[in-house]
């Protein structure tokens, strides 16, 4: 009952961001492309229309005018993207071959983002990805090609709050995730990066700026058209969906009737008195770098659930000598716990814990732990996960609830419907993954749940914005 209250929390809260979006409707009419005339293109266009659902989920959220994605991609070439958004970056390449071949070739790098770069000054961190990302070009040989005269373009997938102002560009309305820079909020993120790939000296044109569900939903239905929302669960937790343009009240008639529009909801900033918020969620929020903001992500993603358990330990071991008559100093840093490690305390199945005790050692410092005090640590992870895990599906299901796909068609001709999921969190951490689907399969009901396909499109963002590169480039051929 509590998840069904939260995702009818999450209903209203999106029905309030649609109450608000057709402002961003006109505003996104104006930035239309104008119509191609290259044969073909037509289908292909995927319309970004200005994003802008003023107070969405209390925040800015993007909007996309879309065309159907799936079989109708024909751009052909070679596009970068860029994707920034948690602790590493990735930098992609991708040959694309047309609507028969697709994806010819990709590479991809990844670097992580030395910490005092997530909290220094914004030229430093832009210079620094321009750097990696003018490394990586270097790189690209022989087996791609860029045709003669051609500027290369890049997708990049921001995935913070924007307020995006066109297709290629966009105003920062806050960090999360641990990232505090002065001096980037307000700032158009595209002209940071692109002033700083022209300091490395690299010619490249940002062809579209993305948010990584949108990225995820893009690549997700380019594989597999049954994709109705993409997932991220990761250091953070979003999600987007494909809403119909006429789900919009108070429809302006500026845009089709008929379009189909993709909603970026920014949910980690989604709060309701339903949420079950312990006096460690305070607590964890209150000490953050963003007090009062990203409320569910912080119960929910993988920059926080280690923390909220390390918070537990440490209540444990005040109140209860948990770890002995000393409480462990290291026991006292923020963050020390990480959700990987964590994850690994998690699924030790040995019979004595000893994987688990062996981490408690190397993070915490304590030499020895009572059997007991191992026992109580694992159900610590346990209840932390889990809670995470079922009110992320609590959160699907009510994306579920709102396209009408949590009931059965009379017709009995249930059509297939794809959650697209990406993100180290639901990626590696497997209970929190199994736990997850039981608990939508749960609120759906067996016979709706069979209809639901949940899966794993890890690094459809890279290639969902290397393919919005694309359908905006001014250079992609056809086929
Ligand atoms: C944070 C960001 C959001 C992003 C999510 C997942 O919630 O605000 O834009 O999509 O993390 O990376």
């Amino acid at each position: 009952a509590l998840l069904r209250g939260i995702a009818d929390a999450m209903v209203e809260e999106m029905e309030r961001g649609l109450r608000r979006a057709p402002r961003a409707a006109q505003d996104a009419h104006q930035l239309r492309r104008q119509p191609p005339n290259r044969e073909g293109e037509s289908e292909t266009l995927f319309l970004i229309c200005r994003a802008l659902v003023h107070g969405h989920l209390r925040n800015t959220s993007a909007v996309f005018n879309t065309t159907p994605l799936s079989g109708c991609w024909d751009e052909q070439g070679l596009f970068y993207a860029l994707d920034l958004g948690g602790t590493n970056f990735r930098v992609i390449r991708v040959q694309l071959g047309g609507r028969d071949k697709r994806v010819v070739k990709q590479q991809y790098e990844e670097v992580s983002i030395p910490p005092h770069l997530m909290v220094g000054t914004s030229t430093e961190l832009f210079d620094f990805i321009a750097a990696e990302l003018e490394k990586f070009v270097r790189t690209e040989g022989e087996n791609f090609h860029l045709p003669n005269g051609k500027q290369r373009e890049l997708g990049f997938t921001f995935s913070f709050p924007v307020h995006q102002t066109s297709i290629s560009s966009g105003t920062l309305i806050k960090w999360t995730k641990g990232f505090s820079i002065n001096g980037t909020v307000g700032e158009d993120v595209v002209a940071e990066l692109s002033r700083a790939m022209e300091r490395q000296g690299l010619d490249m044109k940002v062809a579209a700026l993305v948010n990584d569900t949108v990225g995820t939903l893009a690549g997700g239905r380019y594989a597999d058209n049954d994709v109705v929302t993409a997932v991220i669960l990761g250091t953070g937790t979003n999600a987007a969906y494909v809403e119909h343009a006429n789900a919009i009240p108070k429809w302006t008639g500026l845009l089709p009737r008929s379009g189909n529009m993709v909603i970026n909801m920014e949910w980690g900033n989604f709060r309701s008195d339903k949420l079950p918020r312990s006096e460690y969620d305070k607590s964890l929020d209150f000490e953050s770098l963003n007090p009062g903001e990203q409320i569910y992500e912080k119960m929910i993603s993988g920059m926080y659930l280690g923390e909220i358990v390390r918070r537990v330990l440490l209540k444990l071991a005040h109140d209860a000598s948990l770890f002995g008559d000393v409480v462990p100093p290291k026991l006292e840093q923020q963050f020390i716990l990480r959700t990987p490690d964590m994850s690994a305390m998690h699924h030790d199945t040995s019979h004595d814990l000893k994987h688990l005790g062996a981490k408690l050692k190397d993070i915490l410092g304590v030499p020895d732990t009572s059997l007991e005090a191992r026992y109580i640590t694992l159900h610590v992870c346990d209840l932390v996960a889990e809670r995470g895990a079922r009110l992320a599906a609590a959160g699907i299901y009510g994306i579920l609830k709102k396209l009408g796909k949590d009931k059965l068609l009379s017709d009995f001709s249930q059509q297939r419907t794809v959650v697209a999921i990406d993100g180290g969190l639901y990626e590696h951490y497997k209970k929190f993954s199994a736990c997850l689907e039981a608990t939508l399969t749960d609120l759906l009901g067996e016979e709706v749940a069979s209809s639901v396909v949940v899966k794993l499109a890890n690094d459809g963002s890279g290639i969902g914005a290397a393919l919005l590169a694309a359908s905006h480039s001014q250079y992609a051929e056809v086929a």
